[in-house]
C-alpha cells in the first residue's frame, strides 16, 4: 500500500484542531454566561449582610458607582458605591473602601450606610492582618465588626470614635490595636463622605 501524501495528515489534522477549537469556544460561551450568573450571585449573597434590617428592592450590585481616585473615601485606589433602593426611593449606600494604616497594610472593607447616616453594617472584604491578632475584624472569627451596627457620626460623639483603651467607645482586639484603629478611622471617614455627598451619590448615573 502506498504511504499516505503528507499534506493529506495535515489536512486531517488541521480538520480535527478545527473541531475542537470549536468545541471548546462552543463549551467557554455556554459556561460563559453561567459563571457570570454565579458569580453576580455570589457577590449579592456577600454583600448584603452590610445591609441588615433594611428592606430593599433592588439587587444590591443593580446600581454601581465606581469612583476614581482622588475621591475623599479611604483609600488610594478606586472606591465601589453601590446603591440601594425599595420603590424606586434610596434606602442605603454600600461602600467598598480601603482602611489605610493596617498593621499589614490596607484593608479592604465594606461600609454599609442608611439614607439616615447611621452604619447598617460592616464587613471585611480582604486584609492580611496576622492569624490570631489583627483577623478578628472577620465577622466568622468574632463579633468585633457588629460593635458599628447603628453608629452614626453622632454616636458616639465625633471625640469618641475610638478604641476605649484610646478613650473611646469602640472595643479593641486584645494584643492588636493597630487594626481596630484603621478600621475605625476609615467607617468614620467614609460617614463624614456620606454626609456631605448623599444628594451627589444618588444623582449619578449607573457606571
Ligand atoms: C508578628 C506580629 C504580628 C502582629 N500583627 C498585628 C496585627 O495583625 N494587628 C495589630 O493591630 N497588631 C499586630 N501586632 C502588634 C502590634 O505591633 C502592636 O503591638 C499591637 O497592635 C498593640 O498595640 P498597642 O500597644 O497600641 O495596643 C503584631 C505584632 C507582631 C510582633
Amino acid at each position: 500500500m502506498p504511504d499516505r501524501p503528507i499534506w493529506k495528515s495535515g489536512v486531517t489534522l488541521a480538520i480535527i484542531a478545527a473541531i475542537c477549537t470549536s468545541l471548546v469556544a462552543a463549551t467557554w460561551q455556554l459556561t460563559a454566561e453561567r459563571i457570570e450568573h454565579n458569580q453576580q450571585e455570589w457577590l449579592e449573597r456577600s454583600l448584603r449582610p452590610a445591609l441588615a434590617g433594611l428592606f430593599f428592592d433592588t439587587g444590591v450590585t443593580e446600581s454601581k458607582l465606581t469612583l476614581p481616585p482622588p475621591h475623599g473615601l479611604p483609600g488610594s485606589g478606586p472606591a465601589i458605591i453601590y446603591r440601594v433602593y425599595a420603590q424606586g426611593q434610596p434606602v442605603a449606600a454600600l461602600f467598598i473602601v480601603s482602611a489605610r494604616g493596617g498593621y499589614a497594610g490596607p484593608i479592604r472593607l465594606l461600609i454599609g450606610v442608611a439614607m439616615d447616616g447611621s452604619v447598617t453594617g460592616i464587613r471585611i472584604l480582604e486584609h492580611r492582618e496576622t492569624p490570631g491578632l489583627g483577623d478578628r475584624i472577620e465577622i466568622i472569627k468574632s463579633d468585633w465588626a457588629l460593635q458599628f451596627d447603628g453608629r452614626s457620626l453622632r454616636n458616639p460623639e465625633p471625640g469618641k470614635w475610638k478604641i476605649k483603651r484610646d478613650g473611646g467607645d469602640f472595643d479593641q482586639l486584645t494584643g492588636a490595636s493597630v487594626t481596630p484603629r484603621a478600621i475605625i478611622k476609615a467607617i468614620r471617614e467614609t460617614l463624614i463622605y456620606f454626609a456631605a455627598n448623599a444628594d451627589s451619590i444618588f444623582a449619578r448615573g449607573d457606571d
